[in-house]
């Protein structure tokens, strides 16, 4: 459609609800990190609404870094491989790293992802994440910062895509029947 908004069959999340809980986010992580050497890493693409948004919220400042792994590609349904599309720039020896997420859905991105960042020797290493999916309690996945819990349908806008598309959506919906058609 022209507009995204037709495109959605329901919002779940607002722009409003999602900066109010993001701004609460940001005050309990910059009170926890006191005094340590917090970085910011954020898995791209569906992470960089949620880090642009995130960081500004912070009470102060913070480097950040990114990673780009793959585990969708352009369907809607997890493929269960990981791939690095593109490392950090830095060395993390030492770091607190927080990494940044849009959704942990089965899980499987953000548990290799932690694997992989707490075998280069970072002082420690979170999660934080805007959505959780149920599926995520079968791998057990420690998340010491959750948005929200939501229900287990495929939701777009706020960073997440549906083919790369949606975005730029600034709430969280499901989409219409016909866009998938
Ligand atoms: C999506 C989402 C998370 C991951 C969650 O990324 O942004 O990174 O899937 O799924 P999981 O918990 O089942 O592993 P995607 O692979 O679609 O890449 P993108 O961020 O570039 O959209
Ligand atoms: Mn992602
Ligand atoms: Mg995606």
């Amino acid at each position: 459609s022209e507009h995204m908004g037709d495109d959605l069959a329901k919002v779940l999340l607002t722009e409003e609800q999602i900066q109010a809980r993001l701004s609460e986010l940001a005050e309990q992580i910059w009170h926890d990190y006191e005094g340590k050497d917090l970085l910011l890493v954020g898995v791209l693409k569906g992470a960089v609404v949620v880090m642009a948004d995130l960081m500004r919220a912070l009470p102060g400042t913070a480097p950040m870094d990114w990673m780009a792994v793959s585990s969708y590609g352009s369907g809607t349904k997890s493929s269960g491989v990981v791939r690095i599309l593109k490392d950090l720039d830095a060395d993390i020896t030492g770091k607190d790293v927080l990494i940044v997420e849009d959704i942990i859905d089965s899980g499987l991105t953000l548990s290799w992802i932690r694997a992989n960042l707490e075998s280069r020797k970072p002082a420690s290493v979170e999660i934080c994440t805007l959505l959780r999916k149920p599926d995520v309690v079968k791998v057990d996945i420690p998340v010491k910062y959750v948005g929200f819990d939501i229900p287990n349908e495929f939701v777009v806008g706020y960073g997440l895509d549906y083919a790369e598309r949606y975005r730029n959506l600034r709430c969280v919906g499901t989409l219409a029947p016909h866009v998938y058609a």
